[in-house]
């Protein structure tokens, strides 16, 4: 069966009071529409049309590289079925349609399979029970308890307002079923909008069997239509996301202090320890420690590496072993081989960091090839641009440079060699000797202290 999933994002998001559309809103990183595009294609629709409001510009502008999406506008907000019926045109005629909600992102794949296979040749929608749902659209069944139609909030009389199933608003059927029953559709309601809850009546009264499904959880089906309502969702996926991880055995200090902001892969008995944060694709081999505070983005590291409290870690690579920070920075392209150590106050961009070398404390190593067994000393930094071009500073195996020396690359610091605490090396140093690039220090015996006037 062909599926195309119908995504309504029309809706302006006023509550919000924010220039960023609604539906462009991160939720884990990700925008709330993002989510619900995710889950059409795990869903492996065929179509995937999204109906988006007047000024939605910016909201393609952010889909433009997803050429699996098609865009139907809806430049008045005339109401669901209205939003509905803008985008049939770009359905396949022959296909089941899915109807989902651009502000409604954490609905899973695994509920929208059992809606749409329960569906099948009818209409089937998913509803909730609560205790009040009060502003939803209400589910009206009959003595015997079937679908007899979804009555409006606002529409509703006092005994209709009592009934505690709510209609989450997703629902799927044939694209040829929803095109005949949309055309009949009239806005005759309290809120002079053409309502797709109209459908179900329809599909009743052409005799047809209106089934229901619920979602696995209640937090599936919330929308966002507030800042707090995101902030509420975005907790219930974090806790989600770290029931996960405590089930594969991760052990995280506090699942209540922790975000993962993409993926977060663990080998075994890895440890994380309070308010970290994960971003895009994260990579931990087993057991690794992370120390708390700590943010990782695009990281890889391997097996037995200790990242210590406050760490900032962005696109890069960790070998096993290693001991970083704490308050260490490792910025895009810094590459890692095992045993490396690099402490406090120490950034490293675009390097590569031999096996067993390190850099303890107060140093920055940018654009450098660093070789093996090499000692890095407290405040040495590498001079990588002169203000117009980058050039790459090599460090070769078994090199000790002092504290404090300046290197002012292109460089290249020979096998074995000892850098002079304080030298400011410009030139490339002999491999096995000792270099000092510093001025002499004199004593003045003939000094005296000054003394003060009058
Ligand atoms: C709708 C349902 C209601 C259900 C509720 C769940 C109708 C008539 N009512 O309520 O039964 O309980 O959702 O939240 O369908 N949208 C458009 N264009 C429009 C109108 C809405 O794209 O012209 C989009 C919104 O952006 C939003 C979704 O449709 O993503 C729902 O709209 P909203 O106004 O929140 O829902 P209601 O119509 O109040
Ligand atoms: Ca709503």
């Amino acid at each position: 069966m062909k599926l195309n999933v119908v995504v309504l994002a029309a809706g302006q998001g006023k509550r919000m009071h924010s220039d960023l559309p609604k539906v462009l809103h991160p939720l884990a990183g990700r925008s709330l529409l993002g989510r619900v595009v995710d889950t059409a294609r795990a869903l492996e629709a065929s179509k995937i049309v999204i109906v988006y409001g007047h000024g939605g510009e910016q909201v393609r502008t952010a889909f433009a590289n997803d050429t699996d999406l098609a865009w139907a506008e809806q430049e008045e907000q005339l109401g669901t079925g209205h939003a509905v019926m803008q985008a049939l045109p770009l359905v396949d005629k022959d296909a089941e349609v899915l109807v989902l909600y651009g502000d409604v992102p954490l609905i899973r794949a695994e509920s929208l399979h059992a809606l749409v296979k329960a569906s099948h040749g009818g209409l089937g929608i998913m509803t909730a029970v609560v205790a009040d749902a009060s502003g939803y659209g209400r589910i009206v069944r009959d003595g015997r308890g079937r679908v007899l139609r979804i009555v409006e909030h606002k529409d509703a009389n006092e005994a209709e307002r009592a009934i505690r199933e709510w209609n989450t608003g997703f629902l799927a059927s044939s694209a040829a079923r929803l095109s005949g029953w949309l055309s009949r559709v009239k806005n005759e309601n309290a809120q002079k909008e053409y309502y797709l809850t109209d459908v179900i009546a329809l599909a009743v009264a052409d005799g047809l069997a209106v089934k229901t499904t619920h979602p696995a959880h209640v937090w599936e089906v919330e929308g966002v239509n507030s800042r707090r309502q995101l902030a509420e969702l975005e907790r219930i996926h974090q806790r989600e996301v770290a029931n996960g991880l405590l089930e594969q055995g991760v052990a995280l200090a506090d699942p209540a202090r922790f975000d993962v902001r993409g993926t977060l892969a663990c080998g075994r008995d890895v440890a994380i320890d309070v308010n970290c944060v994960f971003e895009g694709t994260v990579r931990l081999g087993d057991r690794v420690k992370i120390g708390p505070n700590c943010v990782l983005k695009n990281v890889t590291v391997a097996a037995d590496t200790q990242v210590n409290a406050y760490s900032l870690l962005e696109e890069a690579t960790v070998g096993a072993n290693c001991r970083i920070g704490p308050y260490a920075r490792l910025r895009p392209g810094a590459a890692l081989a095992d045993e490396v150590h690099i402490g406090n106050f120490v950034e490293v961009k675009n390097s590569r960091i031999g096996k067993g070398s390190k850099s303890n404390h107060l140093a920055y190593v940018g654009d450098s090839d660093v070789g093996s067994k090499v000692n890095i000393g407290a405040g040495t930094i590498t001079c990588n641009y002169d203000g117009v071009n980058k050039s790459r500073t090599v460090i070769e195996d078994g090199v000790f440079v002092g504290s404090n020396a300046t290197l002012v690359a292109p460089v290249t610091i020979a096998k074995d060699s000892y850098i002079g605490a304080g030298s400011t090396i410009s030139k490339d140093t002999p491999p096995g000797q000792l270099t000092v690039a510093r001025s002499k220090q004199v004593s003045i015996p003939s000094w005296k202290p000054p003394k003060k006037k009058g």
